[in-house]
């Protein structure tokens, strides 16, 4: 599907960015580093893969770069198969970007399992360097923008972790470093170990949307305090806090074509508080995607949302959400008792 085809058809259609692209999306600074983001950023964990159609893919960054979407964001892993996202990606810088590499943020991560054996996971020093190694040439890259410590390792001091991303920016692999996944008190402890090392976090990556709220429990008041952005992902909960599920199961849906979700996901309490939730979407003029984007850029630690698409279509109207009013308090109020922690993933309460 990829490669050959993509690559014959390159030929013919060169791309040039649409010129009206920095009119319309508002940049945050990320924390307080000097870096600018955009409110709606988008990542290529789900539909970048070798599963996907190409030129689907190909379509969807170009959108997003015409539209202001400057931040994309990768990780080793991301599929599938594992590294195909990246390869991927590459391919679509190579055919379409080289004029605009100055233009974009490119991340990368390195944390979860990516080869066999005992240096292909986690975060010793021999994995995270030897990972983003193998994510720049994937990505046909000198240097990511930011590279993250995908998870934190129980297991692993923590210095050597941060001390493996210090070594990323030190050798001109990396400009910036993020952390994600990491809890308040991991936070707390890595920022002091950085902080001896002399060297600024400068983003956390954490997972935020209607059903998932454990960015309000200590780690949003961390970020304040230490003045360090966020990019939440997940914000449209992989699909469940949009209405692609009010009316069954899609066969093209990431329920149907991943093993992240399954039908289980799509119970009838979902579906009473997804279609209250889509009524106050709908009252205030948004698609209930969009009001989800919206709801999580309402804390002013939140830099950035951090959406997925399989469609041009669904990119659209997720950018459009960087554009929107405000939640008002009478809104917020009204999603408040149907933003339930824990509704789609059970071992969130655990
Ligand atoms: N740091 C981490 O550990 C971590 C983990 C996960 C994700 N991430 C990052 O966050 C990014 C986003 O994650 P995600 O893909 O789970 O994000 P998401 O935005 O919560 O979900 C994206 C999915 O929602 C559906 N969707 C998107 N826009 C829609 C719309 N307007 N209307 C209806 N449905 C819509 C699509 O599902 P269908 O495919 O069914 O069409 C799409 O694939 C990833 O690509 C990755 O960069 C990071």
């Amino acid at each position: 599907m990829h490669s050959d085809y993509a690559r014959d058809y390159a030929g013919g259609m060169s791309y040039i960015a649409d010129s009206e692209r920095y009119s319309s999306m508002p940049y945050v600074r990320c924390g307080n580093s000097g870096l600018l983001l955009p409110r709606v950023s988008l990542g290529l964990w789900n539909n970048f893969g070798n599963d996907r159609d190409f030129e689907t893919q190909r379509a969807i960054v170009r959108r997003a770069f015409d539209r202001g979407v400057t931040h994309f964001d990768l990780a080793n892993n991301y599929g599938p198969p594992p590294g195909s996202a990246e390869r991927n990606f590459g391919e679509i810088l190579r055919q379409d970007f080289a004029d605009y590499r100055d233009e974009m943020i490119i991340s990368s991560k390195a944390g979860f399992d990516m080869w066999p054996g005992p240096y292909g996971e986690w975060g010793s020093r021999k994995y995270v360097l030897a990972s983003l190694d193998q994510s720049l040439k994937r990505l046909g890259l000198d240097y990511v923008d930011i590279f993250y410590s995908h998870r934190p390792d129980p297991n692993t001091p923590m210095e050597e972790t941060m001390g493996a991303l210090v070594t990323a920016l030190d050798s001109g692999r990396a400009l910036y470093i993020g952390l994600s996944n990491y809890d308040a008190a991991q936070t707390t402890d890595a920022l002091a170990i950085l902080e001896d090392m002399g060297v600024p976090l400068l983003i956390h990556q954490p997972r935020y949307n209607f059903f998932d709220r454990r960015l309000e429990d200590g780690l949003l008041d961390v970020l304040r305090e230490n003045r360090i952005g966020s990019i939440v992902y997940s914000p449209l909960a992989q699909g469940l806090a949009t209405d692609r599920y009010l009316n069954g199961i899609p066969d093209d849906s990431r329920i149907r074509l991943t093993h992240w979700l399954d039908d289980s996901v799509v119970s009838e309490t979902y579906l009473e508080h997804a279609r209250a939730l889509n009524e106050i979407a709908l009252q205030r003029g948004q698609s209930l995607a969009q009001m989800a984007v919206t709801w999580t850029l309402r804390h002013p630690e939140v830099t950035s949302s951090l959406v997925g698409a399989s469609s041009v279509a669904q990119l659209d109207a997720n950018l459009d959400a960087a554009l929107a009013a405000p939640l008002t308090a009478e809104e917020l109020a009204a999603i408040e008792p149907h933003a339930v922690h824990a509704l789609v993933d059970a071992w969130l309460s655990e």
